[in-house]
C-alpha cells in the first residue's frame, strides 16, 4: 500500500494542470461559430528548380470544423497530422486549396479581409525567441496596434492594459531578451491582446518552456477565455494541458478522427494510443490501479481512490 501511495505521489507531482471545471461544461454565448472550416483540403506543393511539381502533401483532407465563440478547443494529433496547417488557416497565413475558411464571417481567401482576420485571430508560436522584434517589452507589445494605425493615446492605453492583463506591466521598459521563456510568451500574448482579438491560436506554446512557464501560459489562456470571453485554440502534445478544454479535436492525416469533451476523448484510451498518443498521467494511473470511471483531475483521483477503499 505504501508503495502505491509513493508512486501515486510521484506521478501526481507530474500533473501540473488541474483545470477541469468541476465537471460542468460551459454555456457558450449563443452557438455562433466564430471559425468555420467547410470541407477544407490543403496541399503543400513542392516544385523543382524549373518550377515543375515535384511532390504534393495533402496536409488537410476535406476537413470540416466549427469553433464556437467563447469556446476553448484543444487540438491533438501526432507529428505531421496537420495541426499547424490548420492553425495557419485560422489567421489566414494559409488559404485552402479546396473548401472555405470563415473567421468572424470573413473569408480567409479574400486578400482585402486578411488584415482584419489577423487582428481578430492572433497566433502564439512555439519558440518565444522568434516572436520578439523590439528593444523593450512595451515597444514589442505596441507593434501590432501601431501597424493597425491606432492613435498614440489609445495605443498607449492598450499596451498598458495588455501588459497588466498578463502581469508584466512592471517589466514594460525592460528588454524582452532578459525575460524567461514563459514571460516572453506572455509578451507575445500581450501583443495580441493589444489588438483586441476575438480568438487566440496557440501552436504548441509551451513546448520550449519549463514546468513553471507551461503552467503560467496555460493558466493565462484559461483566464483570457473565462474572464475576457476570448476563443482559444490550443495545439499541444501535452495531454494534461487539454484537460480543462471545452472540447478536444484529434486530427490524423489531415482529418478529424476523434472529437468530444476531454472525458469523452480520454475514455477511449486504446483508440488514442493507436493514434500515437498517451492518456494524461493521472488518467493512466487511475486505470492501471483499477479505479472506476475516467479520472481527469487530482480531486477526482482522490475521490475515486477513497470510493475504492470503502
Ligand atoms: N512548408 C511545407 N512544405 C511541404 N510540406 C509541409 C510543409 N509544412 C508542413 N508540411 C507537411 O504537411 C503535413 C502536416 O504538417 P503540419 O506541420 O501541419 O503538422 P503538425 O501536426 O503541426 O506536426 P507537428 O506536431 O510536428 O508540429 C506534414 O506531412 C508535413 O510534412
Ligand atoms: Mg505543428
Amino acid at each position: 500500500m505504501a508503495c502505491i501511495f509513493l508512486s501515486m505521489g510521484l506521478l501526481l507531482n507530474c500533473v501540473y494542470v488541474n483545470m477541469e471545471r468541476s465537471g460542468k461544461r460551459r454555456l457558450f454565448k449563443g452557438d455562433k461559430a466564430l471559425v468555420r472550416f467547410e470541407n477544407v483540403t490543403f496541399e503543400y506543393i513542392r516544385r523543382d528548380e524549373e518550377g515543375n511539381v515535384d511532390g504534393i502533401t495533402t496536409a488537410l483532407d476535406d476537413l470540416s470544423l466549427h469553433i464556437r465563440k467563447g469556446e476553448f478547443i484543444a487540438i491533438l494529433g501526432s507529428n505531421g497530422s496537420g495541426k499547424s496547417t490548420l492553425a495557419r488557416h485560422i489567421n489566414a497565413l494559409l488559404s485552402p486549396t479546396k473548401g472555405k475558411v470563415l473567421v468572424a464571417g470573413y473569408d480567409t481567401c479574400n486578400v482585402d479581409d486578411q488584415f482584419k482576420i489577423r487582428q481578430s485571430a492572433g497566433m502564439v508560436f512555439q519558440n518565444p525567441d522568434n516572436q520578439i522584434i523590439a528593444e523593450t517589452v512595451e515597444e514589442d507589445v505596441a507593434f501590432g496596434p501601431e501597424n493597425m494605425g491606432i492613435p498614440v493615446e489609445e495605443m498607449t492605453k492598450r499596451v498598458d492594459d495588455s501588459l497588466k492583463r498578463v502581469g508584466l506591466y512592471k517589466k514594460r521598459l525592460e528588454s524582452p531578451n532578459r525575460l524567461s521563456g514563459g514571460q516572453k510568451q506572455k509578451v507575445a500574448i500581450a501583443g495580441i491582446l493589444a489588438m483586441k482579438p476575438e480568438c487566440i491560436i496557440f501552436d504548441e506554446p509551451t513546448a520550449m518552456l519549463d514546468p513553471v512557464g507551461r503552467r503560467m501560459i496555460i493558466e493565462t489562456a484559461h483566464e483570457l477565455n473565462k474572464k475576457d470571453g476570448i476563443t482559444i485554440v490550443l495545439i499541444t502534445h501535452n495531454m494534461e494541458e487539454t484537460v480543462g478544454a471545452d472540447r478536444i479535436v484529434v486530427i490524423e492525416k489531415g482529418k478529424i478522427v476523434m472529437e468530444g469533451t476531454p472525458r469523452q476523448v480520454f475514455s477511449k484510451g486504446e483508440e488514442l494510443k493507436s493514434l500515437g498518443m498517451e492518456l494524461p498521467v493521472i488518467t493512466e494511473l487511475a486505470q492501471r490501479i483499477g479505479l472506476e470511471g475516467c479520472v481527469l483531475t487530482r480531486e477526482e483521483f482522490v475521490k475515486a481512490f477513497e470510493r475504492a477503499q470503502d
